[in-house]
This record gives structure tokens, sequence and C-alpha cells, in this order.
């Protein structure tokens, strides 16, 4: 099949590859999900690895109802990004939420300006850095509930059904509440609003749209992505250290005993996206909390994972960013640092 033309974009005949870059559960996964939708078109797939060499790698994938797939897919090494990075038109970046900015770092300049960048990760925070680093390419954001777990290096299983959320990072929504703040990763909104006025290309184009909406099951577009953001940040913020710390399934802390801490880092999380013009409900954010708890009570959080594997966590993209975008409007976060803080100690006993 080849893809139909495209009346959004200039040119449908760049409309040719997909990259990944991080072959973890979620990558796998997408990869997985994304082969299904391309096969029989003419957009190729690759996964960009940091091995020096490329080469062709057998993926296996077990779905909810254990049906094995096998796939080859390319892994782009470093040998071959200069030529194949340049064709890429769209790269889904699937590392960890602390692996993003460096991994961009190397992967933007070999980048066409035409080249859109999903970014798909838990957390967030990177977003503000990549956003100061484009060179031309259009940043799209998402989100996604799905659940997968590594059998090995090269063997994925998905673990639960859950919505994608994918959407435009529209520069000029946060031209104001951060245009005056001077931090790490302070955004530079004037150079990404001219770069987007200069350019029509910066938003994804429909029928890369088109693609992902129907390979990755139950997906969809939002418009206000940042909000949908901010409601998964809520979830992750309750659960993820919670689970990490108690050393417990996400379904324990429906128990009582959690209640007031779930409470509290939500409610600063909130309080904290209305300083950022992002307006979300209380009493709906917390059923939405406990909704999830209850929908993967059976499932180890990806910090408890990280943590029993002795893995860096994502705590900084994640109550790490609510106490980082508190501190810029001098609101209190005493419940979110305290859980930072916390998680950072597990992870000095392992990291030393
Ligand atoms: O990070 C995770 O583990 C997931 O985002 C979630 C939704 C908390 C389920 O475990």
């Amino acid at each position: 099949m080849t893809l139909a033309k495209d009346p959004t974009a200039t040119s449908s005949a760049r409309l040719k590859q997909i990259s990944i870059v991080g072959a973890g559960a979620i990558g796998q996964l997408i990869y997985h999900q994304l082969s299904s939708a391309v096969n029989a078109s003419s957009v190729s797939l690759n996964i960009i690895s940091r091995a020096q060499h490329s080469k062709q790698q057998k993926l296996t994938f077990t779905d909810l109802n254990n049906v094995e797939s096998t796939y080859i897919a390319e892994l782009v090494g470093q040998d071959d990004y200069g030529q194949q990075l340049p064709k890429t038109d769209l790269l889904i970046v699937c590392v960890k939420a602390y692996q993003v900015v460096a991994a961009l770092k190397i992967l933007i300049p070999m980048l066409s300006s035409h080249c859109h960048i999903l970014l798909l990760h838990n957390g967030m925070g990177p977003h503000l850095d990549v956003a100061n680093m484009l060179k031309g390419q259009s940043l799209t954001l998402g989100t996604t509930s799905q659940g997968a777990l590594k059998q090995s290096a090269w063997h994925t299983k998905q673990t639960g059904k859950g919505i994608t959320q994918l959407g435009t990072f529209n520069t000029e929504s946060i031209f104001n509440s951060q245009s005056t703040v001077n931090t790490k990763n302070a955004f530079h909104p004037q150079k990404a609003f001219s770069q987007q006025r200069a350019s029509k290309q910066r938003v994804l184009p429909e029928s890369l749209k088109n693609i992902l909406l129907s390979a990755i099951p139950h997906s969809q577009w939002c418009v206000d992505i940042l909000t949908m953001l901010w409601q998964k940040l809520a979830i992750n913020v309750a659960i993820n250290p919670l689970t990490a710390i108690h050393h417990c399934h996400n379904g324990q802390l429906a128990d009582e005993q959690y209640r007031d801490i779930i409470t509290a880092v939500v409610i600063e999380l909130v309080n904290v996206a209305k300083a950022e013009h992002i307006s979300l409900a209380l009493p709906a954010i917390l059923d939405k909390v406990y909704q999830v708890i209850a929908l993967t009570a059976a499932n180890y959080s990806s910090m408890h994972q990280d943590v029993q594997h002795q893995r860096t966590t994502e705590i900084d993209a994640i109550n790490g960013f609510v106490v980082q975008m508190a501190k810029r409007h001098g609101i209190a976060t005493p419940h979110n640092q305290q859980l930072v803080d916390h998680i950072k100690h597990l992870e000095l006993q392992y990291q030393r």
C-alpha cells in the first residue's frame, strides 16, 4: 500500500520512515503495533540502537491473548546514523524520561528539519528542554497507559490495555507562564514561536497522525495534550513512588492507610497545575487515580520495577517535576518532596 497523498504536507513523498528510539517494553510494544499497521504500506520502520554497527534483530511479542508474533527488525547502529536519520520522517522517542535529552542531543542534529518528533515517556519535563533543541522539527507529546513487560531483551509481553493520548506541543500555550523564568530547562518561547510561525511543517501531518492512531489501539488525538499529561502525572505521582517505597502491587494503594498521602500529593499537583494554567478538578483526578489503582491492581508500577531491578527511576520527571514547577511559582509541595527524597535515598543504596 502506498500512502495516500497528504493534503497538509508539502510533499507526501517524504513520508517514508518511522524510527523508534528506545527498545524498552513500550518501544517494542509500539514497534509491534506499528509493524502490523505499516506492513503493507511504503512506510519503513526501524529502531535506532546505541550499538556501533547496524544489524537485524529478531523481536518476539506476546499479546494479551498469549499469541506470539516475531519480527525481524532493522537496528540502526551509530555507523549508519548519518545515512538513516536524515531519512526519518517520524522519530518516536520511547527512552526513559531522564534519557530523552541526552539521546536527542545526538540525534536531532542528524534529523532533517521536516522530521517530526514524538516523545512517549512517563512523567513530564524533557519536552521543555527538547523544545529548545529543535532544528525545525515539530514536537508531539504522548502518554500511554498500555502495560508491557520485557520477558528478555528482545521479547516483550503486553500486560494491559490502556489509552494512548497524543497531541502537538503548542509552544504558544506556555508563552506567558514560562517567559520570565530562568531555570536549567527554561523554555525560550520566542525562538520556538518564531520557528513555529516560520514553518507550517511543525505539526504532525495527517498521514503520520493516521498511521499512529490506527496502529495504536485506544489512541486518541488531544488538542490539549498538556492537560492530559498533567492528568497522567497525577496518577504517576501517587502510584509510582508509593508502590516502590512500600514494595507493593498498585492495588494495595486502595488501602485506607495510603489515602492521606495520595490525597496530599494530588492536591499539591493540582495547585501547581493551576499556576501553570492547567485546570484540573481534584475530585475527578482522585477518582481517576483510584480507577487506575483498581484497573492495574495486579501490576507492579514501573518505578517499583526500576527500584527492584536497581535502575535509575523516573522520579525527577514525576514528583520531581511537580516540585520543580512549584518552585517557579513559590508553591509548597512538601509531600511530593518527601517522596522524591525517599526514592532518591533508595536509589543511593544501589547506585553508590
Ligand atoms: O508507570 C506506571 O507503572 C504506569 O504509568 C501506571 C499507570 C502507574 C500503572 O502501573
